[in-house]
């Protein structure tokens, strides 16, 4: 971020908490229809449009660190092995036998000269091509070339691996657009996996994402916590397209002791962050599960994951600089703590799911009418908004839909605000 953008933030961050109203064109946000948590026809929607297209973070490089390493993925509800390959490259595959579909690896991770299917013995390399076979013979006619494994799109962000089921996706970099250069300073190259856990929830995957995706909460369920650190009426919000949001709220002096308690221990700082990483909590939602705030700290995504219609899985990572050779320090997890009984999610994040399950329940009931949103929730109702069009708006049952009223001119780099703030700092000049 250069200082022009850094002073315009500051700026805009005052605007924020000197405006009483939101901004003029700030469109008036309908009610997302409670369906889109509850409708097993939504649910359907999202997982041939929105899981199948989109680009998923699935591991870190960490997790397959040398040619022949392996892993198991089925987050996304699909059978996928990935593989580091003798090239360098990290390939994914359906975990899917050419044969007969029996599964190539069944292990969660390992090291294989060459993925080998247990059933009858087919073997592939580390690129998916078959190369091997019992009884070739009796096999008529049969082209090895088109035998190997199915592919699955991957791509890498620095030290982090995506998938994307469909082979016409834009490239991950395309998907990030101006995200991928914003990220520049924290160095995805050097993050090191420092931990990850996965805890299951009982509602709907974006009830509880959403708790992750807007500040007006704050005040509310994180008075010890979270509101100590920031300053929820100066965050701004940024719209990008591909339905990605960020926010960047200024930190309050007052928790500073907290920050150090959430911070992984032992820890080299990343030294390119520029000041609002440093001293703000800068938090960005990447379409569709990933929200993560960076800091010069640590890089911490939270993944949300359907697991039913009315339950979810939430995966916390905590992600940070490479530190250099020699053992790996001892590091406190950014999300959790360990218990007598376990890892636990830790103060912050009990916070933010304790409401999931009733919510759910709510939506459920008959008396449920729909979400109204605030300005504040301008990230969620961008998110919905790009859903649609990601599902394709004639595929969603009217009541369904949410209408599209938040327009271009509010997608980054466009911001209404900017000339909103400069008209009032003339006429108060
Ligand atoms: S199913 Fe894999 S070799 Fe037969
Ligand atoms: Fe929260």
């Amino acid at each position: 971020m250069n200082q022009q953008e850094i002073h315009t933030l500051r700026q805009l961050m005052e605007y924020e908490a000197g405006r009483t109203a939101p901004p003029k064109s700030f469109p008036t946000l309908p009610d997302i229809p409670g369906g889109r948590y509850t409708d097993p026809r939504f649910f359907e929607l999202e997982k041939q449009h929105i899981w199948r297209k989109t680009w998923l973070l699935a591991a870190h490089i960490d997790e397959v660190p040398e040619p022949g390493c392996f892993m198991l993925w089925e987050k996304a509800g699909q059978p996928v092995v990935i593989v580091h390959a003798e090239s360098g490259t990290i390939n994914a595959f359906y975990n899917t036998c050419s044969h007969r579909g029996a599964p190539v690896v069944t292990e969660p991770s390992g090291k294989r000269a060459r993925l080998t299917c247990k059933y009858h013995g087919w073997s592939y390399t580390h690129d998916g091509e078959l190369v091997g076979m019992r009884d070739p013979e009796d096999f008529r006619d049969l082209d090895f070339s088109c035998r190997g494994l199915k592919r699955v799109r991957c791509e890498r962000f620095g030290n982090l691996i995506f998938i994307n089921f469909d082979p016409h996706a834009p490239t991950l970099i395309e998907w990030l657009g101006p995200i991928a250069n914003e990220w520049q300073e924290f160095q995805f190259d050097k993050c090191r996996l420092a931990g990850r856990h996965i805890f299951d929830l009982k509602c709907n995957w974006k009830i509880a994402m959403e708790a992750n995706t807007e500040v007006y909460h704050v005040p509310s369920i994180h008075p010890k916590t979270v509101a100590q650190m920031l300053d929820h009426r100066r965050n701004v919000n940024t719209l990008y397209a591909n339905g990605h949001g960020r926010m960047i709220a200024p930190g309050r002096d007052a928790g500073s002791q907290l920050r150090e308690t959430m911070t992984p221990k032992n820890i080299r700082l990343i030294d390119t962050v520029g000041v609002i990483g440093r001293t703000c909590t800068q938090s960005y939602g990447i379409f569709p599960n990933w929200v993560s705030p960076l800091s010069d700290r640590s890089i911490p995504p939270l993944l949300f994951w359907p697991t039913s219609i009315n339950t979810c899985r939430l995966e916390t990572w905590t992600m940070v600089h490479d530190w250099g050779d020699g053992p790996a320090p001892e590091l406190t997890d950014m999300w959790t703590v360990e218990t007598d009984s376990g890892v636990e999610l830790g103060a912050v994040l009990q916070e933010d799911t304790q409401f999931g399950e009733w919510i759910q329940k709510s939506m459920e009931s008959y008396g449920f009418q729909g979400v109204p949103l605030s300005y504040q929730e301008a990230r969620i109702y961008h998110w919905n908004q790009f859903a649609d069009r990601m599902i394709g708006i004639d595929n969603i049952p009217p009541e369904l839909r949410v209408a599209q009223v938040i327009g271009e001119e509010w997608i980054y780099p466009n911001d209404p605000r900017i000339a909103l703030m400069r008209e009032g700092l003339a006429a108060a000049g």
